[in-house]
């Protein structure tokens, strides 16, 4: 007989879990938990002393990366059930990069406090988050850290290999070439719709070493999937056999009581950004990197990612920045080949979700094809594929991915072009008449997380017509703007303090003298201190678009990109206690 935290008790062997706040008190409220349990069909053999076990499903209509997530809840709860659990799936906003405007970025944090209180308000034990498109990861990742009850994410898996006329096609790395192609007269209309016919052929998230990608793997190197769970394309039947093997794992970790506050260590971040830089991943992970940390108390400085990435090979060789998709990957050996690799560089005595260790977890990862794949005594580039610049453009930092820029851009010295927003740019790009060469630097403002607002990935400002004709392929963009994980380019990120609060960016003029200097991680606008002062005095902020509901709050408390655009308030977590009495 257990007494529970407000005297009430209960018989069973069901170890004092939360759950059994609700289900086993010998009160009204017990009784009325219980009986309307029952009214879904249920006995009191399926869910009395059992753990319960939240299945978390980001499945929606809307977002086409997540649509085959309720067959994976099925597989999930097979796997509870076996263990001895009671399943209970449960549906949570879902964010879509395709069709959610302005960005999924803006309600990455509504998504999180959604999924946390979820976890919080209802008899759950352990949960499974079943994730897929970009920021339906991080959301579920974020709010599952605040909850911090035990937790495993399974997400949804990649799309099979895109096909054209004998061609790779990596969505969307391939959308913005061809695209590119398009509007430079190389490739046809017809051309360009059999090509929008050819890209999505399957179930699952973006198949390049976008985002989704991206944060599949830094979940995987955080410890918060099973081992190899994150290159199984979404429609090999290997995805629902991980998704079940996790319904078991979650139930195994409720009785070690093992939660992410034990796993998200700052080892375990450090095993996330070298893994970060060895698939030389999307720069949006950065954001949600910082985000975690923030939320789990892990002092994460940006420029830690910079010192990591210095001293860890790029191994793996996926577009954007390489050829490769992620089939390719999986078929290569996925994860665990990777980390085995880079062994050396990681703590292998991290904790994970499959109860073992980090080094138990890729004992047994080996490459299965060294294109894909490449040795560490071989590799792509021997680290620095992703740096953090700073300077008086960018006094708290931004983020440049090297790996996807033209080398010769990299010590940069050129004339500023600048956007107000990307209204501005929308309108001017392709006009004959704008004043630009192959060393203008592209400039875009009011696109930061206030600005934007959420931050929209606007960062990957396409090249003006009349320098793609004259076969102008990169220039230097700087934004505080994110860029999709599936572009390239001479890209400088996430500058901040943003324009729209003022950063130095909302100072730039068009002619303005702007210095790159990568090698010394410097971005500086060489304008007398004199004038920016004057130009300081003259700005006033852009008019406030919203005025009420999420957004006035996601404007009011977001922080700034070098923080992971949490909100404010969101940091750290709760303590999650049951809270059951209703009735008396
Ligand atoms: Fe969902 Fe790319 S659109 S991952």
């Amino acid at each position: 007989m257990a007494t529970m935290r407000n005297g009430a008790s209960f018989g069973g062997g069901n170890g004092g879990r939360r759950s059994a706040e609700w289900f086993e008190r010998r009160d009204l409220d017990g009784f009325l938990h219980r009986s309307w349990l029952k009214s879904t069909g249920v006995t009191d053999e399926t869910f009395r002393g059992r753990p319960v076990i939240g299945i978390c499903n980001s499945w929606s209509e809307l977002v086409n990366c997540n649509i085959h997530l309720r067959g994976l809840a099925e597989a999930v709860k097979r796997g509870v059930l076996q263990a001895g659990g009671f399943p209970m799936e449960f549906p949570v906003m879902s964010l879509g990069e395709s069709l959610m405007k302005p960005t999924t970025m803006l309600y990455r944090n509504l998504m999180a406090m959604d999924v946390e209180e979820s976890i919080r308000s209802y008899p759950l034990d352990g949960v499974v988050l079943l994730t897929g498109c970009d920021k339906t990861n991080p959301a579920s990742v974020l709010g599952a850290a605040s909850a911090n009850i035990p937790s495993i994410v399974v997400t949804g898996g990649p799309m099979l290999n895109g096909r054209w006329r004998g061609r790779s096609l990596g969505s969307c790395s391939d959308c913005w070439h061809y695209n590119e192609e398009l509007r430079a007269g190389r490739i046809t209309e017809e051309e360009f719709t059999e090509i929008e016919n050819s890209m999505s052929r399957s179930n699952g998230h973006c198949m390049t070493m976008g985002t989704a990608s991206t944060m599949a793997c830094v979940t995987e190197g955080l410890g918060l999937t099973l081992p190899g769970a994150a290159a199984i394309p979404a429609v090999d039947s290997r995805r629902a056999q991980v998704a079940e093997a996790a319904g078991r794992q979650i139930v195994e970790l409720v009785e070690r009581d093992l939660k992410p506050s034990d796993i998200l260590t700052p080892d375990a971040f450090e095993n996330a950004i070298r893994v970060l830089h060895a698939i030389s991943g999307s720069t949006n992970a950065i954001l949600h990197l910082l985000a975690y940390a923030g939320r789990v108390g892990v002092d994460l400085p940006l420029g830690l990612f910079d010192e990591l990435c210095a001293t860890t090979p790029w191994l793996v060789n996926l577009k954007p920045a390489g050829e490769f998709l992620m089939e390719d990957f999986f078929y290569a050996g996925g994860l665990p080949a990777v980390m085995a690799e880079i062994a050396d560089l990681l703590h292998l005595d991290a904790i994970t979700v499959s109860g073992r260790t980090v080094g138990e977890n890729i004992a047994a990862g080996s490459i299965g094809n060294r294109d894909v794949i490449r040795p560490a005594s071989d590799p792509l580039d021997t680290g620095g594929s992703l740096v953090v610049l700073r300077g008086s453009l960018c006094p708290d930092g931004a983020v440049m991915k090297v790996s996807a820029a033209e080398s010769h851009l990299l010590q940069h010295e050129g004339r500023a072009l600048v956007f107000e927003d990307i209204h501005d740019l929308a309108g001017r790009v392709d006009d004959p008449e704008l004043v630009c060469d192959e060393t203008t630097v592209m400039v875009l403002r009011n696109a930061g997380p206030v600005g934007g607002p959420g931050m929209p990935e606007w960062g990957h400002l396409p090249i003006p017509a009349k320098l793609l004709k004259k076969g102008v392929t990169d220039l230097v963009r700087i934004s505080d703007a994110r860029m999709s994980g599936t572009s390239y380019g001479a890209v400088v990120l996430h500058v901040a303090p943003e324009s729209a609060v003022g950063g130095p960016l909302a100072l730039v003029q068009d002619g303005d003298l702007i210095r790159l200097d990568v090698e010394g991680r410097r971005l500086d606008l060489v304008v007398d201190e004199a004038e920016l002062a004057a130009r300081r005095e003259a700005w006033t902020p852009p008019e406030a678009k919203d005025e009420r509901g999420y957004r006035l709050l996601h404007r009011d408390h977001v922080l700034q990109a070098n923080h992971g655009c949490d909100l404010d308030f969101l940091r750290g977590r709760a303590a999650v206690v049951a809270d059951a009495v209703t009735y008396l």
